[in-house]
């Protein structure tokens, strides 16, 4: 009985956790069952929609088919976790409303989840390459296009930030500035 359980730790949206888990319990039962994040969700279980997608150690994976006790000591985000303090939406998430990337909902959390993973590279993708990178999941309502423009849209506002930021910097750095 004792070797069906074991005691894990992990961080779960920023916060530690200590857990007992079932050794048999998969990554999605552990986030919904002992942390209430319903955010996570059971679509086919089996690996093949991507409605459970999290963020392990920044890597998006299935959680459905990983097991709870591999995330002992592990950084795991999900939906959740992108919110502000005040539940402000983040940034992508803005960009599926604004998009109409959203129709039923279903799929939308893990999808973003495969936005977050993208966009933490801090590069552009064309659209293919972004294509590709969002495969692994099914979206019965919005066609995908809506959802391709809101990763897009999201990648640029960041770049665009990004390169906004640098250009301040070295604006900064020149000799007798005043910064
Ligand atoms: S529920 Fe995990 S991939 Fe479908
Ligand atoms: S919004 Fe309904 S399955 Fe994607």
């Amino acid at each position: 009985m004792s070797k069906q359980y074991k005691l894990i730790h992990l961080t779960v949206n920023g916060k530690e956790r200590e857990v007992m888990v079932d050794v048999r319990a998969s990554l999605t039962d552990l986030l919904r069952n002992d942390f209430r994040l319903t955010s996570v969700k059971k679509g086919c279980e089996v690996g093949e929609c991507g409605a459970c997608n999290v963020l392990i150690n920044g890597e998006c994976f299935n959680s459905c088919i990983y097991l709870a006790v591999w995330a002992d000591g592990k950084d795991i985000l999900t939906l959740e976790g992108l919110e502000g303090p005040n539940g402000e939406l983040s940034d992508i998430q803005q960009a599926f409303i604004d998009e109409a990337a959203v129709q039923c909902g279903f799929c939308t959390p893990g999808t973003i989840m495969s936005a977050v993973e993208i966009l933490n590279e801090g590069r552009e993708l064309s659209d293919e390459e972004i294509r590709i990178r969002m495969s692994g999941h099914l979206c019965r309502c919005t066609g995908y296009e809506n959802i391709l423009r809101a990763v897009k849209k999201t990648m640029r506002q960041r770049l665009d930030a990004a390169a906004a930021r640098e250009k301040e910097a070295s604006a900064c750095n020149k000799p007798k500035t005043d910064c």
